[in-house]
């Protein structure tokens, strides 16, 4: 059985690894991890997905805490050949948040223990800690854990206490590098965060080999940089601005310069309402235009009107581009959901886009802290 440590947005992250692996039934969805079978081994996993911190395997499970049992299972899983030791132990809530917080300061003798019984066979041995609660992917992957000894990981659920061992952790570096160290970043118009791009292109369940996706609202690209190095046979962006085109071209060179395979790239500037394409496509991944930065303070009048042409435009666009796919392709689109004093206001609704001919599968929100505009994606397919 596989553990996945979820990140932040519980539920996109849940949605996207059912996606990947197309497991639907979990034997567990509590606290902070997801418990499923599936013969995907742990790197693969992580290396797709994007709302998952670390991915593992369970190889024991305690009825009731036992710190020697523990520390010989966990012995047995260091490796005996290592010359010298470095290891770490994290503890998970996975439904019992209370047993979990008793059991991090229990897992520090655990680790003691263990570092006790390694230094007895003779080898140097480390215990990593933090000063968080968990080992964070940064320390798991800065320390060469994985390499180096092993991180070792309790899953604390309402009825056992699981053990595991974590295979991947989320490449922090890539991630950061693609968000903040690529050439063109139009924070005014809006940037997609690559994961939650990532998270967008996985909900779309379309196969890379065999698919090509089409981002109509491209921007400087973050979507199609995610699309090509999960490997889609070919790429679509366009986007009404000019300028948003030269973004999307300098950012897909940049990627072509890390190395990597590129597919064939077709970039135009056009209005998504008339868009014209010489063969429909597999799958639409994109985020739309979400309106004028906003401040939190606009006239009411202001708020309405903006209101009233963003749903011209989704009305408009949406119609369009059900032409575009093929029949049962699906589109995974991000819309904005705005907070007022009377509580939130939608542009994109259900019955509007169901009209035009989506049908809508799946609504998940996403939210960072410190944002006017709230996104929410919804996954809708073509009848
Ligand atoms: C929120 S941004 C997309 C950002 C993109 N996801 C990224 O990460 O860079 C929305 C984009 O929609 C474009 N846009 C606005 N109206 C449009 C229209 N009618 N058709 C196509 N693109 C449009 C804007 O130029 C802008 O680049």
């Amino acid at each position: 059985m596989k553990f996945f440590v979820l990140g932040n947005n519980r539920e996109l992250s849940v949605a996207e690894i059912e996606a990947v692996t197309g497991v639907h039934e979990f034997a567990s969805r509590e606290g902070d991890v997801l418990l499923l079978e599936t013969d995907q081994t742990g790197p693969q996993l992580q290396d797709r997905l994007a709302g998952t911190i670390k991915v593992g395997s369970v190889v024991g499970e305690l009825n009731k805490w036992d710190k020697e049992a523990c520390a010989d299972l966990i012995g047995a899983m260091i490796d005996p050949e290592l010359p010298r030791v470095e290891f770490g132990v994290s503890v998970y809530d996975a439904g019992n948040a209370h047993r979990a917080k008793e059991l991090r300061k229990e897992s520090q003798r655990l680790g003691l223990e263990i570092k006790r019984r390694v230094k007895e066979s003779g080898r140097p041995v480390r215990l990593v800690t933090s000063r968080e609660k968990t080992l964070s992917a940064v320390v798991v992957a800065t320390n060469k854990l994985l390499e180096r000894g092993g991180e070792f990981v309790l899953v604390v659920t309402k009825e056992s206490i699981l053990i595991g061992q974590t295979e991947a952790v989320q490449d922090f570096e890539a991630w950061g590098k693609r968000d903040f160290g690529r050439p063109a970043r139009d924070a005014q118009s809006g940037m997609l965060p690559p994961k939650l791009a990532r998270m967008m292109v996985n909900l779309s369940g379309a196969d890379p080999i065999h698919s090509t996706l089409l981002d109509p609202f491209c921007g400087s690209g973050t979507v199609l940089m995610e699309a090509i190095l999960l490997g889609f046979t070919k790429v679509i962006g366009s986007d009404i601005s000019e300028k948003a085109m030269e973004d999307t071209k300098a950012n897909l060179d940049w990627l072509a310069a890390q190395g990597g395979a590129m597919p064939p790239i077709e970039l135009s500037v056009s209005p998504a309402q008339t868009l014209v394409l010489s063969e429909p496509v597999d799958a639409i991944v994109t985020e739309t235009y979400l309106g004028p930065a906003l401040h939190g303070r606009e006239h009411p009048d202001f708020l309405k009107r903006n209101l009233a042409s963003l749903a011209t435009l989704y009305r408009d666009a949406f119609g369009a581009l059900a032409n575009l796919v093929k029949p049962g392709s699906t589109a995974v689109v991000a819309f904005p959901v705005f907070q007022s004093k009377t509580g939130e206001q939608e542009v994109a609704t259900r019955s509007m886009l169901e009209s035009l001919g989506w049908k809508v599968e799946r609504r998940l929100r996403y939210e960072r802290a410190g944002q006017h505009v709230e996104r929410e994606i919804f996954v809708m397919r073509r009848g």
